[in-house]
């Protein structure tokens, strides 16, 4: 199968996965509490996930998968290919708001990210692309992102870094025209590769920035872990996305 097959093979999945979320707000969520009171999960979420794995297992039997509500594999060896799904990012909004949340999937091969796909459901916003394939918005290319400085732009921020000032999230803020804090990272970093925000800053699991990772290297722009680790998919780490010229300023920024 080509790559161009494949990719449409997941886009057909995903938009069926958007559909069928579409059609589950229309009863009752059953929801759980997970680590605390806003970490939460829904048969939604669960049942995307299931519904991504089956797709993937028919159509990849070999293939290893990371899921976030970890209905797939334990994986911890990131060679051959693996695909990371994050079933609704953004669940607590997607309970609260029946708003603002993605699904994403994203494909990588010995490690390196292949393919990435973030779909904004509520607003038919499908961000997707891969290595050397381009990226795209539904289906318009993006070509260039304006490489603006963070005095020219708005920012994405984790609400729980800003308010701790981790990383001196709120110094970085002060240099920017205006924060926004969505609470979903897939909306943050297509904000960022849309031109829309000049940085997002979170503190994010490997499904949570999976796609989003392919997508930003195709278009040259940056994503770094600020403690310094890899973006191995093995952790949770503190993530910069950014265009160069916001990345320049806050790596070298002086208080
Ligand atoms: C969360 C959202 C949120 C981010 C959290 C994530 P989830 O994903 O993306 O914006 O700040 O770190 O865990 O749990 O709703 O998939
Ligand atoms: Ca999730
Ligand atoms: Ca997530």
């Amino acid at each position: 199968m080509s790559q161009q097959q494949m990719v449409e093979e997941i886009k057909g999945w995903v938009y069926e996965a958007g559909e069928r979320i579409k059609e589950k707000l229309q009863s009752p969520l059953i929801v759980e509490e997970k680590a605390n009171k806003s970490d939460l999960v829904t048969n939604v979420d669960k049942e995307t996930e299931a519904f991504f794995i089956n797709k993937i297992r028919q159509h990849y039997p070999d293939d290893q998968i990371l899921g976030e509500e970890g209905l797939a594999d334990q994986v911890t060896d990131f060679g051959g290919r693996v695909w990371v799904i994050d079933p609704i990012d953004g669940t607590l909004n997607f309970v609260k708001q029946q708003d603002n949340f993605c699904t994403m999937i994203a494909v990588y091969e010995e490690g390196i990210g292949q393919l990435g796909f973030i779909y904004e459901i509520m607003r038919d916003e499908l961000l997707w692309g891969g290595k050397g394939i381009g990226v795209f918005l539904n289906d318009q290319e993006i070509k260039d992102v304006p490489d603006m400085t963070l005095e020219k732009g708005l920012i994405s921020v984790n609400t729980h870094m800003f308010l701790r000032n981790t990383y001196e999230t709120q110094t970085v803020a002060m240099k920017s025209l205006g924060v926004r804090m969505i609470g979903c990272a897939g909306i943050g970093f297509k904000e960022l590769i849309k031109g829309n925000q000049t940085a997002y800053i979170s503190n994010l699991q490997p499904w949570d920035y999976a796609p989003a990772k392919v997508l930003i290297e195709e278009l040259g722009l940056k994503i770094i872990a600020l403690n310094g680790e890899p973006l191995d998919l093995r952790q949770k780490v503190p993530i910069l996305g950014a265009t160069p010229a916001t990345f320049e300023e806050i790596q070298n920024r002086q208080n």
